[in-house]
């Protein structure tokens, strides 16, 4: 198994390019299920995830040619089925639901099991669908759908799930009559989502904010588009900037999907204005102690809030980080106390007192964020730090190392 070492204790410098949002292919080649014409789909980034989502959407009959630029088409289909030895190695698996549903109208899915950060169940997924007229069983660990056409309804998400919001999005645009997602997700990959549908013919008004109307029609087209810059990885590096004491252009990335994030940066201390193409960041004289609370986009994203909290072990004074969104988000407290952060757990909230240093340690990755909080720790920290099991990290984010130490970090990574 791979491993990252990083020394630490060098500011950042230089132009980081941020690749493709994770979150935003994943649905968008999935909706190339809802047409027999072929698709183009390009600033796909170069992720474990991605190759996971292709092999599941091959395992299907689904024809997917390239990388970076990928061609996919849904022609010749040979199953609806999403086996369990692929959606257990990736959750998102659970974005074939609606299209298989709504183009085959069956489908035979895997239920994802919990991950390190919570249960995840997909009860709202399958209660909308079954609003939708679809006949939903759970047997063996499957999801077993079975539909006609489905019929447009007026759904209400207890929460505002997005993966859930993307799911009936992508169903309602083939179902007969108007479906109305009240309390949806308004995430940016969202819109991009929405913005591929609509170029495949469907009718879709809303997206981005808590009410979607899509009004079905009888067939989708083929079509093109980008996918939007990773607005986590963008944040990512942003925070890496501010924790180390560099200053770097951070290229490609939209500013107004990280207003929440640029917001309580700014608060910290650092220096942050828009540039042709992207952002200027720079860390500040010291790093100020903030509160975090994360929630549902706009407010700020829980994919950010590991990351945040090892740039807050740092800062002068207290921080109260709380994780509203899921219910096991703090698997990265115990790594970084290992680093010598002083961190206490109240419930859903974490306590950060502000150290003067971190000290390396071999330290291990739990899940996808948790790993990005644990390199930033070890760009600050003294010494040297180990990262085992950075194949957490390989799923959503494209060549790290590379582009770190592309900033001046001592990175590698070692077998
Ligand atoms: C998406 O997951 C993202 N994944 C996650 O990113 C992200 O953390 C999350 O949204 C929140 O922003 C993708 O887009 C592929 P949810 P998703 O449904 O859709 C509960 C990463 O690091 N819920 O919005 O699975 C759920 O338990 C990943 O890239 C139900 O109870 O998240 C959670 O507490 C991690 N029933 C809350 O809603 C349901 O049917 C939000 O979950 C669905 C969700």
């Amino acid at each position: 198994m791979d491993k990252i070492v990083i020394s630490g204790g060098r500011p950042l410098h230089g132009d980081v390019q941020i690749s493709g949002a994770k979150n935003a292919a994943l649905p968008v080649l999935t909706a190339a299920l809802l047409t027999e014409e072929p698709c183009t789909f390009s600033n796909i980034p170069d992720l474990v995830d991605i190759k996971t989502a292709c092999k599941l959407l091959r395992n299907m009959g689904v024809e997917i040619e390239g990388a970076g630029t990928i061609k996919i088409s849904a022609e010749k289909m040979t199953n609806s089925v999403a086996p369990y030895d692929l959606v257990k190695t990736m959750r998102a698996s659970i974005l074939v639901l609606g299209p298989l549903v709504a183009r085959t109208g069956k489908a035979r899915v895997s239920l994802p099991g919990g991950c390190a950060i919570g249960a995840r169940p997909v009860n709202l997924h399958i209660k909308a669908l079954q609003d939708m007229g679809a006949t939903v069983d759970l047997q063996g660990g499957y999801i077993e759908a079975r539909a006609g056409r489905l019929k447009g309804a007026d759904i209400y998400f207890d929460l505002p799930t997005v993966t859930g919001t993307e799911n009936i999005m992508m169903a309602a645009t083939l179902a007969e009559g108007t479906t109305v997602l009240n309390n949806a997700a308004r995430e940016p990959e969202i819109v991009n989502l929405a913005e591929v549908l609509r170029g495949m013919g469907a009718k879709i008004n809303g997206a981005g904010t808590d009410v979607i109307t899509i009004t079905g029609v009888s067939r989708l087209s083929g079509t093109e588009a980008a996918i939007i810059p990773d607005r986590i990885e963008a944040g990512t590096f942003m925070i890496a900037a501010g924790i180390t004491g560099g200053e770097i252009n951070v290229l490609g990335c939209i500013p107004q999907h990280l207003e929440a994030l640029i917001n309580k940066l700014r608060d910290t201390g650092m220096k942050i204005q828009p540039m042709e193409g992207g952002l200027r960041v720079a860390a500040g004289s010291k790093i100020s102690s903030v509160d975090i609370k994360t929630l549902p986009h706009p407010g700020f994203p829980t994919d950010l809030q590991a990351q945040i909290m090892a740039y807050l072990c740092v800062a002068s004074g207290l921080s109260v980080i709380t994780e509203t969104v899921f219910e096991n988000r703090f698997m990265h407290v115990s790594e970084l106390m290992r680093m010598g952060a002083d961190i206490t757990i109240q419930g859903g909230s974490a306590v950060v007192r502000g150290v003067p240093a971190l000290n390396g340690a071999q330290t291990m990755a739990t899940d996808l964020r948790a790993s990005a909080s644990l390199i930033l720790a070890a760009l600050v920290a003294r010494g040297e730090t180990e990262i085992s099991r950075v194949y957490h990290i390989d799923r959503g984010y494209e060549n790290i190392e590379k582009k770190f130490s592309a900033l001046g970090a001592d990175i590698k990574r070692v077998k």
